[in-house]
């Protein structure tokens, strides 16, 4: 397994190249299934959990094939509609190809998808979705088996906003017969982006990216050709790495409008946030003001950004309280901050964080995508040196992220652990 090792100290600067969204990606892949054309995806961020969608898609038969950035799918060869468990359980948006398997085939197996680092991660939304748009759900050994003739228009209303079951519902929805309307459908961006794909197949979908988005059925789908948007959470990433080193970051390529609730929080702990030609730029030459701040479903605070900041209110003067609304339990990277000599108080879905004047380099490790991220941002301004171990959870979600981040200064090299 490999490690990083980063010397804090530096503060960054200049600019850095934000790639394609994973959680955009990741819904776009499953989508080519609903079509035997074939369909294509540009700006697609080569990361472990790209490599995993692919896998997937060739295990049910599809046959894909790769190029700088770029994927191209030909679904008409799909000779299965089963996604095993080995592979479901370390990817929960395998779970994706349960719309798009039932929708074209009538029919899909898919494995639960099991819990994850910081606890379980339900998909009775999904399942419910799929209920009402007529299919019939068993839950048998561990697998949801959904079978439909023709799945058929309803309205479906979510309790809560899920991102993948948002996306699971639109992408059954495009073949069913007749009109499908979601209610309190989840508005992060990734969802539109996955819209615009489905329209460029040749679906009838509206109003993806508020909460009330209409569906009207189709007999069949093409192909779809688009780009993938930009990865907010990678350039959210990267915006927190130039505050917390004191320096200034251009994350280029980054999008503005999906980066409204990080901005005001940055510009709260007393950094200047730009919007660029390229993209937003973020500079910061004192520490930081300690904030409050409460995880929310889009366009509130990401949860996905929640390790990040709370690194940076390591550091920060005074105490700030990062409250977890839609994880309660994402907290996993609150002992390893611990370890660096932050003060951490966790109660209950809280976390009092208070600012210490300096964080110091310890072995830490790694348990997800994004409190990876939260544990290198902290090593970056921790004295001394800092080993993160497991970091192929990071490399799941950040494609080539200690270039990048040396690419603006940073000392962090990856070493094999041996
Ligand atoms: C997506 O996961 C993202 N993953 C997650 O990012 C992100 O943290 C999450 O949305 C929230 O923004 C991808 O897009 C691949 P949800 P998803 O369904 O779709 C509960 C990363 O690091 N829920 O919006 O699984 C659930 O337990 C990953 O890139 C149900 O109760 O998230 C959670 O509390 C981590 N029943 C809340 O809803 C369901 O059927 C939000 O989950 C589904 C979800």
């Amino acid at each position: 397994m490999d490690r990083f090792v980063v010397r804090g100290g530096r503060a960054l600067s200049g600019a850095i190249p934000v790639g394609g969204a994973k959680n955009a990606a990741l819904p776009i892949m499953a989508a080519a299934l609903l079509s035997p054309a074939t369909s294509r995806a540009r700006g697609v961020p080569k990361l472990n959990d790209v490599e995993t969608m692919v896998r997937l898609l060739e295990i049910l038969g599809a046959r894909v094939s790769r190029g700088e950035h770029e994927v191209v799918i030909d679904a008409s060869s799909v000779n299965s509609v089963t996604a095993p468990y080995d592979l479901v359980r370390t990817m929960r948006a395998s779970f994706y190809v349960l719309g798009p398997l039932l929708a074209r085939f009538g029919r899909a197996r898919v494995s639960l998808p099991g819990g994850c680092a910081w606890g379980p991660r339900p998909v009775d939304l999904h399942i419910e979705a799929m209920k009402a748009l007529g299919a019939r759900v068993s839950i048998e050994h561990g697998d949801v088996i959904a079978e439909a003739e023709r799945l058929r228009g309803a309205e479906i209303v979510f309790r809560i906003p899920s991102v993948g079951a948002t996306g699971n519902a639109m992408m059954a929805a495009c073949l069913a017969q007749g009109t499908t309307v979601i209610e309190n459908a989840a508005r992060e961006p990734e969802m539109p982006a996955l819209a615009a794909y489905l329209n460029g197949m040749g679906a009838k979908i509206e109003g993806a990216g508020t909460s009330r988005i209409l569906i009207e059925g189709v007999a069949s789908l093409g192909g779809g050709d688009d780009a993938i948007i930009p990865d907010r959470i990678e350039a959210g990433t990267f915006l927190v790495a130039g505050a917390i080193t004191r320096g200034r970051v251009e994350a280029v390529g980054a999008d503005p409008s999906h980066l409204g609730a990080l901005m005001s929080l940055l510009r709260e702990a007393g950094a200047t946030v730009e919007t660029t030609l390229r993209g937003v730029a973020v500079s910061m030459d004192r520490r930081p003001h300690a904030v409050d701040v409460a995880t929310a479903v889009y366009p509130g605070f990401p949860t996905d950004l929640q390790a990040q900041i709370m690194a940076l209110l390591a550091v920060s003067e005074g105490t700030g309280t990062v409250t977890e609304t839609i994880y309660y339990d994402r907290f996993t990277h609150v002992p390893e901050l611990q370890r660096l000599g932050a003060d951490i108080r966790l109660e209950g879905n809280a976390a009092s964080v208070r600012g210490v004047p300096s964080l110091f380099g310890a072995r830490v490790m790694s348990t997800d995508i994004r409190a990876s991220a939260g544990l290198i941002l902290a090593a970056l301004v921790a004295e001394g040196s800092t080993a993160i171990s497991r970091i192929y959870h990071i490399d799941r979600g950040y494609e080539a992220i200690e270039e990048k981040l040396r690419g603006a200064g940073a000392d962090i090299r990856r070493e094999r652990e041996t």
